[in-house]
């Protein structure tokens, strides 16, 4: 059984009485001398300090004893056996089966075979393009691929490639096109050359109003360019789908068809064929490597006791930051530019998971759940936001993420970021009294924060980070009661979209200030 009220548990009741004497932050560093060691955990290249948050190592070992009465143990156990856990769709999550290595006992090895040889086709297909062995229509080589996907068909994919600059060895572009506003693809397409581009139709459900109509537009500029009729099966057209026939009956040609299996979530999918455009820009060996970050995180999750499980104890940490100290968002803020898609990326994994009100049991939640995570990169976040998170009248717990060394600094820069990084969490922490009469100076303090280090940003460091806060919503929503892994808030406005859209469309069901837009629309297109 693994349906949860969390607020049914003694322990909850324990754990809010407990808050109201939850001393500074200052304050538990003096109470407890050990603090920063006994707070610190490494797993999977990762180092994770947990020493800056309001909570007193008591009230973690409460924490941790709520959770070992809850169902997470056996709902872990359930995801990694191929259970299916997504209730609502009755299907199983298994995306660690992507990252499979073979050497975690609990994760069910009924599907191997499968992704190994999904896997091996998806980079035989990526080779042949990094090695210009794979021709278009005229015989010339790819050049620039165009990832057409949106939501986890776009941003995980996205992120990647912009964090591994370094390792893109070869002179290929991937662009990427998840909006539907033509702007973005008509723009784009303006620069490419139909003769070296490839569209990559990326898409798990291979019915995506966006996806589709941004492909239209790329595969009318094709068949435009190149003047051939049957477009969709020529060499400039790939599909990335857990749809396979609905890709087919479209017209790509099923050997152009890189599969990936139902079980794999969409915001959990960039470990599978979605991640076609990385595997291009990266080549084997480096997607390799980011599966095996991934993979040594996994096998930490699976393992590791709950008291020194990082994804379980940042997972507590944020319960504790939102259901007992009632913060309600949660920022991410890397020191490192090519992490400035991750605050993107984890809003769709953090809140598209976990931002639900009804429990797996179908009842309401009775407890806050997930948060309204933001961010962006630091410093440029310290000459935007900081002074909110600073002086403001919210708090905003953070997790910093920094890497240690940076091949693609030098010294000077990289010193300075990192101890910007470390300055902002001192002094969110311990504040500073207002000299007399100048309030506006007074920096309160007492601001939580986490602190993620990595010795250098690489494939399998960038792997873990993904996997840790993977499994960090995955332990929160169990917490929760929730089914993290469906999503029917968005249907109902694509419904709407649906209804609206045609020009005849009839209005007369909808309020009066939708029918007065709509009017408007409707003069101009
Ligand atoms: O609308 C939300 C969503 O279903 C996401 O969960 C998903 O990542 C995205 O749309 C794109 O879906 P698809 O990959 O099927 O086009």
């Amino acid at each position: 059984m693994l349906d949860f009220r969390p607020e049914q548990s003694a322990i909850w009741a324990q754990l809010q009485n407990a808050v109201a004497d939850t001393p500074s932050i200052t304050a538990l560093f003096t109470q407890e001398p050990n603090r920063v060691s006994e707070l610190t955990f490494e797993a999977a290249g990762l180092r994770i300090d947990l020493s800056k948050n309001k909570v007193a190592q008591g009230q973690i070992k409460l924490l941790l004893e709520f959770t070992a009465l809850s169902p997470l143990a056996n709902h872990r156990s359930a995801m990694l056996a191929g259970q299916p856990i997504n209730t609502s769709e009755n299907r199983a999550v298994l995306h660690p089966a992507l990252r499979d290595f073979g050497d975690i006992s609990s994760l069910t090895s009924a599907y191997r075979d499968t992704v190994y040889q999904q896997r091996a086709q998806m980079l035989t297909a990526a080779e042949q393009i990094r090695s210009g062995k794979w021709l278009g229509h005229t015989g010339k080589v790819i050049t620039d691929i165009v990832n057409i996907g949106i939501g986890g068909s776009d941003l995980g994919p996205k992120l990647v490639y912009e964090a591994l600059r370094e390792f893109r060895h070869n002179t290929l572009t991937v662009h990427f096109i998840s909006n539907v506003d033509g702007a973005e693809i008509y723009s784009l397409l303006k620069t490419l050359n139909p003769e070296t581009t490839l569209v990559a139709i990326a898409s798990k459900t291979f019915t995506t109003q966006e996806t589709l109509l941004n492909a239209k537009t790329a595969l009318s500029w094709l068949r435009e360019g190149l003047r051939i009729k049957q477009v969709e099966s020529s060499p400039h057209v790939i599909a990335l789908t857990a749809s396979a026939s609905n890709a087919v009956s479209y017209g790509v040609a099923a050997e152009r068809v890189l599969p990936f299996e139902e079980w794999v979530g969409g915001r959990y999918s960039l470990w599978s064929s979605i991640g076609f455009g990385i595997a291009c820009a990266v080549g084997a060996q480096a997607f390799t490597e980011l599966l095996q970050g991934a993979h040594a995180l996994d096998k930490h999750f699976a393992e590791a006791p709950l008291d020194q499980n990082i994804p379980v104890l940042m997972a507590l940490i944020g319960i504790w930051n939102i259901n007992f100290l009632k913060y309600s968002t949660q920022a991410v803020i890397p020191y490192c530019e090519r992490l400035g898609l991750l605050s993107a990326y984890l809003q769709q994994l953090d809140m598209e998971s976990n931002g639900k009100s009804t429990l797996r049991d179908n009842t309401k939640a009775g407890t806050a759940t997930g948060p309204i995570v933001w961010g962006q990169t630091g410093t440029n976040g310290q000459h935007a936001f900081f002074q909110l998170m600073h002086q403001g009248t919210h708090t905003i717990p953070v997790e910093f993420i920094g890497a240690l060394q940076d091949t693609l600094s030098d010294n000077t820069h990289h010193r300075t970021l990192l101890v910007n990084m470390i300055a902002q969490a001192s002094a969110l922490m311990s504040g500073k009294p207002a000299p007399d009469s100048q309030a506006y100076r007074d920096y309160p303090g007492d601001k939580p924060s986490t602190m993620i280090l990595m010795e250098q940003l690489t494939p399998s460091t960038l792997g873990a980070l993904i996997a840790l806060y993977e499994h960090k919503v995955f332990v929160q929503g169990s917490l929760w009661g929730i089914n993290s892994f469906d999503q029917w808030g968005v249907e109902l406005g694509k419904k709407l979209t649906n209804e609206l859209l045609p020009r005849e469309a009839d209005l007369s069901g909808f309020d009066e200030s939708t029918q007065a837009l709509m009017g408007l629309v409707n003069t101009r297109l």
